[in-house]
């Protein structure tokens, strides 16, 4: 979905022609803070506070109409809570509230004031961020569209922000790119679909490596992901070079649907395996934004994608196959499929001698056991790396959460029979697929993310409507900038 252009205009808030005015309020001292527009609405937003139908808690909502006093004809009050406890998450969130409030009432021609929100110490951009994000809805499969979203949003505001809106216009639209190819059903998103639309990245080179030659190549982990499927599966690796300088592999998991194969899935919620390539997503929609932004990085792409299926020749459990680098691994469970697929493309992201390989895979179950869905579990072999995407996350609040890799692990995934195997039961699972791709990243700093518990959420949140959350693009873009 195409995301409404900001506008900035250096104007009073009580002077601007619009459905509604977001009046961002905070939960002390908000009557004051707002008498621009209290004053010529005759004190209205003073009495409802004084009222207490509006108190400025975080996220709460007020929507008045102005009746001609000024010129937006309605104003929506939206809680901040105390100041100092006010986050750029926060702020983020009440953005969001807002613009959903708004949009549910079909609203269209927006304006945000920004006399609260940039206040020493805070920026209007992460409210603004937080709106554009919630202006999101999956519809193209519905007949009558039901969320037309916004046609305007006007921030206003005296400051120079074109730079810093540029790039959180550029973000929030890689975001919405990542949660349409999730949202996406399996019979449309499939890997062909996927080369399409990394082919369709401007200033980016691409090339697919297929089932023969993924075959010949030695890939023998991924192909057996593939097996199953009359999908063809499409290994597909995208270049942009913003910069002359070894590059950062970024390696996203791309199961366009995952039944679990052999070791089928329960059928209950099998229908949201179509979100098994959401690391993918966030890759295309990282590239896409680097390089409308003309970044200043070197990034190689990877994504192996195929679909799991059980057919007729499908991969078994206890077969052994070959990965890239030669190891040879026994097939426990066809539903540990992520990290065979994940596996050959880390070994594969080896050969352009990158400076750092990050991976970002729906890995395991376990992961949203562990950590709910409010955060990612972030798992490395470079801890100076870790530090880094820590800073990313606090920023951006999508959240990591650091696991260990303790030497250990490696027992868990002992074969009898080959080099390593692909399962070791339930307990440690989330650790222990970790363990199993640190085996190809070898020396190379390496992170690994389990977004499985965070790339799809099935209840709106403040700026994520349900559905496909577009998890990793913002990190990691925030990740590489600071690179
Ligand atoms: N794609 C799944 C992980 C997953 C589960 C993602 C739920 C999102 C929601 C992955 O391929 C998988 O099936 N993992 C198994 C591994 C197990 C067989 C060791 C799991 O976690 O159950
Ligand atoms: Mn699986
Ligand atoms: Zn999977």
């Amino acid at each position: 979905m195409l995301i409404v252009k900001v506008h900035v205009q250096n104007i009073n808030d009580a002077a601007f022609t619009c459905d509604a005015l977001i009046l961002p309020v905070p939960e002390d001292n908000g009557a004051a803070l707002c008498k621009d527009v209290d004053k010529p609405l005759g004190g209205l937003i003073s009495s409802v506070i004084a009222s207490g139908e509006f108190t400025g808690k975080h996220n709460e909502t007020c929507l008045l109409h102005t009746a001609d006093k000024i010129k937006p004809e309605r104003v929506l009050l939206i809680g901040l809570g105390k100041r100092k406890n006010l986050t750029r998450d926060k702020l983020r969130q009440a953005g969001g509230k807002a613009v959903s409030y708004l949009i549910n009432l079909k609203m269209k021609d927006l304006a945000v004031s920004t006399s609260v929100t940039s206040s020493p110490g805070h920026s209007p951009l992460s409210f603004i961020e937080g709106c554009l994000l919630a202006d999101y809805g999956y519809m193209k499969y519905k007949k009558e569209e039901n969320h037309k979203g916004l046609e305007k949003i006007t921030l206003l505001t005296g400051e120079d922000l074109n730079e810093q809106l540029r790039w959180t216009e550029t973000v929030v639209s890689a975001s919405h790119l990542a949660r349409d190819l999730v949202n996406a059903p399996s019979n449309e998103m499939t890997p062909s679909a996927l080369v399409r639309v990394a082919r369709s990245l401007k200033k980016a080179s691409v090339k697919v490596i297929g089932r023969k030659e993924a075959e010949k190549l030695g890939m023998g982990a991924y192909v057996a992901v593939a097996k199953g499927s009359n999908e063809p599966p499409a290994f597909i690796v995208i270049t942009y070079k913003g910069k002359n300088t070894k590059p950062v592999a970024l390696v996203g998991k791309s199961i366009t649907f995952d039944s679990g194969g052999i070791s089928l899935k329960p059928s209950e919620g099998m229908e949201k395996m179509k979100y098994d390539m959401a690391g993918g997503a966030a890759v295309l929609g990282i590239i896409k934004a680097a390089s409308e932004m003309k970044m200043p990085v070197h990034l190689i792409g990877i994504l192996p994608a195929a679909e799991n299926l059980p057919g007729g020749s499908a991969s078994k459990p206890g077969d052994v196959v070959k990965a890239l680098g030669g190891k040879s691994i026994e097939i426990i469970s066809t539903d540990a499929e992520g990290r065979l697929a994940v596996a050959d493309a880390i070994d594969y992201a080896k050969r352009f001698r990158p400076s750092a390989i990050i991976d970002i895979a729906t890995l395991t179950g376990a992961c949203s056991i562990a950590l709910g869905h409010e955060a990612m579990a972030m798992m490395g072999n470079d801890e100076a790396l870790m530090e880094k995407m820590k800073k990313a996350s606090e920023e951006t609040s999508e959240r990591v959460w650091q696991m260990p890799i303790f030497e250990e692990y490696k027992d868990y995934i002992k074969s009898d029979i080959a080099d390593m195997k692909n399962t070791s039961g339930r307990s440690g699972s989330l650790v222990s697929s970790a363990c199993f791709l640190s085996e190809f990243a070898g020396d190379t700093p390496w992170i690994h993310l389990d977004i499985a518990g965070t790339a799809w959420t099935d209840k709106d949140r403040p700026y994520i409507p349900k559905g496909a959350t577009g998890i990793g693009v913002r990190l990691l873009l925030n990740f590489l900038k600071q690179l």
